[in-house]
Protein backbone atom coordinates (compact mmCIF):
# COMPACT_ATOMS: atom_id res chain seq x y z
CA UNK A 1 0.00 0.00 0.00
CA UNK A 2 1.40 3.54 -0.89
CA UNK A 3 0.82 5.82 2.06
CA UNK A 4 -0.81 9.05 0.93
CA UNK A 5 -1.33 10.59 4.57
CA UNK A 6 1.32 8.74 6.18
CA UNK A 7 4.91 9.20 6.61
CA UNK A 8 6.56 5.43 7.10
CA UNK A 9 10.12 5.51 7.80
CA UNK A 10 12.39 2.68 9.09
CA UNK A 11 15.91 3.53 10.72
CA UNK A 12 17.56 1.07 12.27
CA UNK A 13 14.99 -1.47 13.22
CA UNK A 14 12.61 1.75 14.40
CA UNK A 15 9.36 2.43 12.03
CA UNK A 16 8.88 5.99 12.40
CA UNK A 17 5.07 6.86 11.49
CA UNK A 18 4.00 10.10 11.00
CA UNK A 19 0.27 11.49 10.31
CA UNK A 20 0.27 13.71 7.44
CA UNK A 21 -2.42 15.97 7.53
CA UNK A 22 -1.31 18.79 9.16
CA UNK A 23 -3.50 21.11 7.57
CA UNK A 24 -6.07 19.63 9.28
CA UNK A 25 -4.35 19.28 12.54
CA UNK A 26 -3.86 15.42 11.34
CA UNK A 27 -7.34 14.59 11.92
CA UNK A 28 -8.25 10.77 11.29
CA UNK A 29 -10.17 10.48 8.29
CA UNK A 30 -11.33 7.21 6.75
CA UNK A 31 -8.10 6.92 5.08
CA UNK A 32 -5.27 7.13 8.03
CA UNK A 33 -7.31 5.25 9.83
CA UNK A 34 -7.20 2.40 7.01
CA UNK A 35 -3.50 3.41 6.43
CA UNK A 36 -2.88 3.31 10.29
CA UNK A 37 -4.24 -0.64 10.04
CA UNK A 38 -1.89 -1.07 7.12
CA UNK A 39 1.09 0.25 9.68
CA UNK A 40 0.31 -1.77 12.17
CA UNK A 41 0.17 -4.98 10.46
CA UNK A 42 3.71 -4.15 8.57
CA UNK A 43 5.18 -3.04 11.96
CA UNK A 44 3.60 -6.71 13.54
CA UNK A 45 4.66 -8.98 10.77
CA UNK A 46 7.71 -7.00 9.19
CA UNK A 47 11.67 -8.11 11.10
CA UNK A 48 13.00 -5.17 9.97
CA UNK A 49 11.15 -3.82 12.61
CA UNK A 50 11.64 -3.94 15.69
CA UNK A 51 9.58 -1.00 17.68
CA UNK A 52 7.54 1.84 16.32
CA UNK A 53 7.49 5.49 17.06
CA UNK A 54 3.97 7.37 16.08
CA UNK A 55 3.81 11.31 16.01
CA UNK A 56 1.81 13.66 14.00
CA UNK A 57 3.59 15.95 11.15
CA UNK A 58 3.27 19.95 12.15
CA UNK A 59 4.30 21.84 15.30
CA UNK A 60 0.55 22.06 16.16
CA UNK A 61 -1.29 18.70 16.41
CA UNK A 62 -0.22 15.05 16.96
CA UNK A 63 -4.02 14.22 16.05
CA UNK A 64 -7.01 16.77 16.62
CA UNK A 65 -9.23 13.91 16.77
CA UNK A 66 -12.02 12.02 14.02
CA UNK A 67 -12.32 13.87 10.94
CA UNK A 68 -15.32 16.24 11.65
CA UNK A 69 -16.72 16.55 8.05
CA UNK A 70 -16.89 12.76 7.86
CA UNK A 71 -18.68 12.36 11.16
CA UNK A 72 -20.88 14.55 9.97
CA UNK A 73 -22.26 12.57 7.15
CA UNK A 74 -22.74 9.68 9.29
CA UNK A 75 -25.87 7.65 10.24
CA UNK A 76 -26.41 5.30 13.14
CA UNK A 77 -25.56 2.52 11.28
CA UNK A 78 -21.97 4.17 8.92
CA UNK A 79 -21.07 6.01 12.35
CA UNK A 80 -21.31 1.93 14.52
CA UNK A 81 -19.21 0.76 11.60
CA UNK A 82 -16.90 3.64 11.59
CA UNK A 83 -15.91 3.17 15.58
CA UNK A 84 -15.67 -0.78 14.81
CA UNK A 85 -12.86 0.11 12.24
CA UNK A 86 -11.13 2.78 13.96
CA UNK A 87 -11.27 0.52 17.25
CA UNK A 88 -10.19 -2.27 15.39
CA UNK A 89 -6.70 -0.56 13.89
CA UNK A 90 -5.96 0.64 17.06
CA UNK A 91 -6.12 -2.72 19.03
CA UNK A 92 -4.23 -4.11 16.18
CA UNK A 93 -1.73 -1.19 17.03
CA UNK A 94 -1.65 -1.95 20.73
CA UNK A 95 -1.28 -6.07 20.21
CA UNK A 96 1.15 -5.61 17.61
CA UNK A 97 3.68 -7.56 19.51
CA UNK A 98 6.40 -4.52 19.78
CA UNK A 99 6.74 -1.62 21.97
CA UNK A 100 5.01 1.53 20.42
CA UNK A 101 5.21 4.44 21.74
CA UNK A 102 3.29 7.87 21.00
CA UNK A 103 5.39 11.20 20.88
CA UNK A 104 2.87 13.45 21.29
CA UNK A 105 3.57 16.61 19.46
CA UNK A 106 0.57 18.80 19.77
CA UNK A 107 -2.95 18.51 20.26
CA UNK A 108 -4.19 14.87 21.24
CA UNK A 109 -8.01 15.47 20.97
CA UNK A 110 -10.47 12.79 21.26
CA UNK A 111 -9.47 10.08 18.01
CA UNK A 112 -5.81 11.74 18.51
CA UNK A 113 -5.99 10.93 23.14
CA UNK A 114 -7.57 7.22 22.02
CA UNK A 115 -4.63 6.96 19.23
CA UNK A 116 -2.15 7.80 22.38
CA UNK A 117 -3.36 5.84 24.57
CA UNK A 118 -3.61 2.20 22.00
CA UNK A 119 0.32 2.76 22.59
CA UNK A 120 2.09 1.21 24.84
CA UNK A 121 4.13 4.13 25.69
CA UNK A 122 3.60 7.81 26.15
CA UNK A 123 5.43 11.28 25.61
CA UNK A 124 4.41 14.10 25.56
CA UNK A 125 6.24 17.50 24.10
CA UNK A 126 5.56 20.19 27.28
CA UNK A 127 3.32 22.04 24.34
CA UNK A 128 0.84 18.96 23.76
CA UNK A 129 -2.38 19.08 24.77
CA UNK A 130 -5.15 16.34 26.10
CA UNK A 131 -8.90 15.98 25.87
CA UNK A 132 -11.91 14.08 25.34
CA UNK A 133 -14.15 16.84 23.69
CA UNK A 134 -16.55 14.48 21.76
CA UNK A 135 -19.67 15.43 24.01
CA UNK A 136 -19.74 18.99 23.06
CA UNK A 137 -20.15 17.89 19.40
CA UNK A 138 -23.23 15.44 20.55
CA UNK A 139 -21.24 12.62 20.33
CA UNK A 140 -19.36 10.24 22.92
CA UNK A 141 -15.82 8.90 21.99
CA UNK A 142 -15.78 6.07 19.93
CA UNK A 143 -12.10 4.58 19.34
CA UNK A 144 -12.03 3.06 23.05
CA UNK A 145 -11.47 6.08 25.12
CA UNK A 146 -14.45 5.36 27.21
CA UNK A 147 -12.57 2.21 27.75
CA UNK A 148 -8.98 2.58 28.02
CA UNK A 149 -8.89 5.93 29.92
CA UNK A 150 -10.48 4.83 33.03
CA UNK A 151 -8.10 2.21 32.80
CA UNK A 152 -5.22 4.36 32.12
CA UNK A 153 -6.26 7.46 34.57
CA UNK A 154 -9.02 5.58 36.93
CA UNK A 155 -12.67 6.06 36.51
CA UNK A 156 -13.14 9.12 38.28
CA UNK A 157 -11.07 11.46 36.39
CA UNK A 158 -11.97 9.83 32.93
CA UNK A 159 -15.47 10.33 33.88
CA UNK A 160 -14.52 14.31 34.33
CA UNK A 161 -12.71 14.28 31.19
CA UNK A 162 -15.27 13.03 29.49
CA UNK A 163 -18.22 14.52 30.84
CA UNK A 164 -16.73 17.94 30.89
CA UNK A 165 -14.89 17.46 27.50
CA UNK A 166 -11.75 20.03 28.93
CA UNK A 167 -8.21 20.33 27.59
CA UNK A 168 -5.43 19.49 30.20
CA UNK A 169 -1.92 20.35 29.32
CA UNK A 170 0.78 17.91 29.59
CA UNK A 171 1.94 18.78 32.99
CA UNK A 172 -1.34 17.54 34.35
CA UNK A 173 -1.52 15.20 32.02
CA UNK A 174 1.36 13.70 33.53
CA UNK A 175 0.10 13.98 36.95
CA UNK A 176 -3.15 12.27 36.39
CA UNK A 177 -0.75 8.68 34.79
CA UNK A 178 -2.06 10.12 31.44
CA UNK A 179 1.28 10.32 30.07
CA UNK A 180 4.66 8.84 30.94
CA UNK A 181 7.07 11.66 30.66
CA UNK A 182 6.75 15.42 29.45
CA UNK A 183 10.16 16.73 27.88
CA UNK A 184 10.86 19.89 25.68
CA UNK A 185 9.40 19.93 22.35
CA UNK A 186 12.36 20.21 20.83
CA UNK A 187 13.45 17.01 22.26
CA UNK A 188 10.34 15.06 21.68
CA UNK A 189 11.53 12.60 18.98
CA UNK A 190 15.22 12.15 20.52
CA UNK A 191 13.90 11.38 24.19
CA UNK A 192 11.17 8.76 22.46
CA UNK A 193 13.56 7.30 20.21
CA UNK A 194 16.29 7.35 23.33
CA UNK A 195 13.56 5.19 25.56
CA UNK A 196 12.40 2.85 22.40
CA UNK A 197 16.11 1.80 21.74
CA UNK A 198 16.16 1.25 25.62
CA UNK A 199 13.65 -0.56 25.38
CA UNK A 200 14.60 -2.90 22.24
CA UNK A 201 18.72 -3.98 23.95
CA UNK A 202 16.03 -6.09 26.11
CA UNK A 203 15.20 -9.47 25.49
CA UNK A 204 12.70 -8.99 22.59
CA UNK A 205 10.60 -12.47 23.77
CA UNK A 206 10.55 -11.23 27.64
CA UNK A 207 9.22 -7.65 26.65
CA UNK A 208 6.70 -9.20 23.88
CA UNK A 209 5.58 -11.82 26.74
CA UNK A 210 5.75 -8.69 29.09
CA UNK A 211 3.20 -6.49 27.12
CA UNK A 212 1.11 -9.49 26.58
CA UNK A 213 0.38 -10.13 30.23
CA UNK A 214 -0.29 -6.57 31.31
CA UNK A 215 -3.05 -6.40 28.14
CA UNK A 216 -4.55 -9.87 28.92
CA UNK A 217 -4.09 -10.02 32.46
CA UNK A 218 -5.88 -6.69 33.05
CA UNK A 219 -8.85 -8.16 31.18
CA UNK A 220 -8.91 -11.96 34.10
CA UNK A 221 -9.10 -12.48 37.50
CA UNK A 222 -5.76 -12.02 39.60
CA UNK A 223 -5.70 -15.59 39.56
CA UNK A 224 -5.86 -16.09 35.84
CA UNK A 225 -3.39 -12.95 35.17
CA UNK A 226 -1.04 -14.88 37.96
CA UNK A 227 -1.25 -18.27 36.44
CA UNK A 228 -0.65 -16.58 32.41
CA UNK A 229 2.55 -14.54 33.92
CA UNK A 230 3.47 -17.74 35.52
CA UNK A 231 3.05 -19.65 32.01
CA UNK A 232 5.12 -17.12 30.10
CA UNK A 233 8.10 -16.93 33.08
CA UNK A 234 8.19 -20.99 32.06
CA UNK A 235 8.10 -19.90 27.94
CA UNK A 236 11.13 -18.04 28.12
CA UNK A 237 12.90 -20.28 30.46
CA UNK A 238 12.72 -22.05 27.32
CA UNK A 239 14.24 -19.76 25.04
CA UNK A 240 18.02 -18.42 24.30
CA UNK A 241 17.36 -15.04 25.49
CA UNK A 242 17.34 -15.75 29.05
CA UNK A 243 20.36 -17.93 28.93
CA UNK A 244 22.29 -14.91 27.28
CA UNK A 245 21.01 -12.62 29.43
CA UNK A 246 21.20 -14.50 32.55
CA UNK A 247 24.99 -15.76 31.63
CA UNK A 248 25.94 -12.38 30.77
CA UNK A 249 24.91 -11.30 33.75
CA UNK A 250 27.05 -13.49 35.79
CA UNK A 251 29.64 -12.63 33.52
CA UNK A 252 29.66 -9.15 34.03
CA UNK A 253 29.07 -8.27 30.34
CA UNK A 254 26.02 -6.58 28.02
CA UNK A 255 23.54 -8.97 26.80
CA UNK A 256 23.37 -9.87 23.22
CA UNK A 257 19.58 -10.68 22.71
CA UNK A 258 18.57 -12.71 19.19
CA UNK A 259 15.26 -12.98 19.79
CA UNK A 260 15.05 -16.99 20.34
N1 LIG B 1 -11.61 17.22 12.06
C1 LIG B 1 -11.53 17.88 10.90
N2 LIG B 1 -10.84 19.02 10.73
C2 LIG B 1 -10.22 19.52 11.82
C3 LIG B 1 -10.27 18.90 13.07
C4 LIG B 1 -11.00 17.69 13.17
N3 LIG B 1 -11.09 16.98 14.31
N4 LIG B 1 -9.55 19.63 13.96
C5 LIG B 1 -9.08 20.68 13.27
N5 LIG B 1 -9.47 20.62 11.98
C6 LIG B 1 -9.18 21.56 10.90
C7 LIG B 1 -9.97 22.87 11.02
O1 LIG B 1 -11.27 22.71 10.51
C8 LIG B 1 -9.09 23.79 10.21
O2 LIG B 1 -9.32 23.54 8.85
P1 LIG B 1 -9.50 24.79 7.81
O3 LIG B 1 -8.20 25.55 7.90
O4 LIG B 1 -9.71 24.12 6.48
O5 LIG B 1 -10.66 25.58 8.31
C9 LIG B 1 -7.68 23.31 10.53
O6 LIG B 1 -7.82 21.97 10.97
C10 LIG B 1 -6.99 24.12 11.61
O7 LIG B 1 -7.82 24.09 12.76
P2 LIG B 1 -8.28 25.42 13.55
O8 LIG B 1 -9.56 25.10 14.28
O9 LIG B 1 -8.32 26.58 12.61
O10 LIG B 1 -7.07 25.61 14.57
P3 LIG B 1 -7.12 26.36 15.98
O11 LIG B 1 -5.69 26.49 16.40
O12 LIG B 1 -7.96 27.58 15.92
O13 LIG B 1 -7.85 25.32 16.98
C11 LIG B 1 -8.31 23.15 17.94
C12 LIG B 1 -7.26 24.07 17.29
C13 LIG B 1 -7.67 21.77 18.09
C14 LIG B 1 -8.69 23.70 19.32
C15 LIG B 1 -9.56 23.09 17.06
O14 LIG B 1 -9.15 22.78 15.73
C16 LIG B 1 -10.55 22.02 17.47
O15 LIG B 1 -11.28 22.23 18.44
N6 LIG B 1 -10.61 20.89 16.73
C17 LIG B 1 -11.57 19.85 16.97
C18 LIG B 1 -11.18 19.03 18.15
C19 LIG B 1 -12.22 17.96 18.43
O16 LIG B 1 -13.36 18.24 18.77
N7 LIG B 1 -11.81 16.70 18.28
C20 LIG B 1 -12.66 15.57 18.51
C21 LIG B 1 -13.36 15.15 17.28
S1 LIG B 1 -14.40 13.76 17.58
Amino acid sequence: MNYETLLFEIKEGVAFVTINRPDKLNALNDQVVDELGHAAGRIASEDAIKGAILTGAGPKAFVAGADIADLAKQGPFDGKARALRGQAVLRRLETCGKPVIAAINGFALGGGCELAMACHLRIAADTAKFGQPEVKLGIAPGYGGTQRLPRLVGKGVAVQLILTGEMIDAQEAYRIGLVNRVVPAAQLLAESEKMLRGILAMGPLAVRLALEAVDQGLEMTLEEGLLLEANHFGLLAATKDMKEGLTAFLEKRQAKFEGR
